[in-house]
């Protein structure tokens, strides 16, 4: 072998060294199997050692979980003392056997953690039905989705990565925290969704769904622009030309924003937004 292909195998073997942590599996595998466990496996198992099993392992007291130098099994590993009139086994297996030890010799690898990372659409109606998508990490086991406190119904894993669900209906508009669980653990991320009051014509309705999200931040605090703060409906109505009831000509909210002038700066409003202020100004413009 040429010493391009020995650096090869070296960095094929770090890599997959570090790539996983060792479990007992591997060192039953590659090391009790072929050195040990004819003489160490019951009935019968050498000093009452059975290194066949991973709950007689641990309670035999051979090993310290993370400290391989005060553990007997790598003690008589260390000095060629087992395997017992056999040829003692490689640095690479002893190697194996400590970094198992030294991981605290776990049985299986820990389970990969599930997270939650978005939550797509961000906002829905609070009578729900619509489809949502959640996108995260090793999502395989999820098994319900909860959005506050109500559950998610049809979830579907599509793959580790990604989940579907039908959002449930909810009482209340607002945040809330979108919930996963795989039975057993629960990952939770919060504010990840956003009830909405369906476009409906009035105050509450347009506040939660237009005025909040595209006009408050210019008409609302101390000094609204032209006057106008829309972000009460007491002060949304004290303006004297915004709103006219059953007026829609001269109410400047629905001429400004049908016109396309605002908000001010863009994007227009789409259509059925202008159209459900246009309803409520001539509904007389009720505040639920
Ligand atoms: C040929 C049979 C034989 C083989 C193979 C063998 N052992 Fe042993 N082992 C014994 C006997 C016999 C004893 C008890 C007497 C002694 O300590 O020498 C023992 C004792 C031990 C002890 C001490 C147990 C205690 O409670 O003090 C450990 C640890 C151990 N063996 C580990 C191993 C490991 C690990 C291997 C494989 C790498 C191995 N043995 C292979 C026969 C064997
Ligand atoms: C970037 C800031 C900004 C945003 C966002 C904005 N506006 Fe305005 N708005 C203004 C300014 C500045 C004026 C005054 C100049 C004008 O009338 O063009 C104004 C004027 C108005 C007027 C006229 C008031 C009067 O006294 O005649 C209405 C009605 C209005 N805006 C409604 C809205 C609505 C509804 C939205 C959201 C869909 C909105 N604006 C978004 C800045 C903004």
């Amino acid at each position: 072998m040429s010493f391009k292909v020995h650096l090869l195998f070296a960095v094929a073997l770090l890599l997959g060294g570090a790539a996983h942590a060792e479990t007992y599996a591997d060192v039953r595998s590659r090391v009790f199997q072929t050195y040990c466990l004819d003489c160490h496996s019951n009935p019968g198992a050498a000093a009452g050692l059975d290194l066949g099993v991973y709950s007689e392992v641990i309670a035999s007291g051979v090993i310290e979980p993370k400290k391989p130098d005060e553990s007997i099994l790598y003690q008589k590993l260390e000095m060629g003392e087992m395997p017992k009139g056999g040829d003692p086994i490689t640095a690479e297996e002893l190697e194996l056997v400590r970094d198992w030890i030294t991981a605290g010799a776990p049985d299986a690898p820990p389970a990969a953690a599930m997270e939650l990372k978005v939550v797509t659409p961000r906002f829905g109606p609070t009578s729900g039905k619509n489809t949502v998508e959640l996108e995260g990490e090793f999502l395989t086991n999820v098994k319900d989705v909860f959005f506050g406190t109500e559950a998610c119904t049809d979830v579907k894993v599509v793959n580790d990565k990604k989940v579907t669900c039908t959002a449930p209906k909810q009482r209340d508009a607002g945040l809330v925290a979108v919930k996963i669980s795989d039975g057993s653990t629960d990952v939770e991320l919060k504010n990840a969704y956003d009830y909405r009051l369906p476009l409906a014509a009035t105050y509450e309705s347009l506040r939660m769904n237009i005025f909040k999200p595209k006009c408050m931040r210019c008409h609302s605090g101390d000094k609204p622009e032209h006057g106008l703060d829309l972000s009460t409906y007491k002060d949304t109505m004290a303006h004297r030309r915004a709103v006219i009831k059953y007026n829609l000509k001269d109410s400047r909210i629905y001429k400004k924003t049908s016109k396309g002038e605002m908000p001010q700066g863009g994007p227009r409003l789409p259509k059925d937004e202008v159209a459900m202020i246009g309803n409520w100004i001539n509904a007389g413009a009720p505040e639920k």
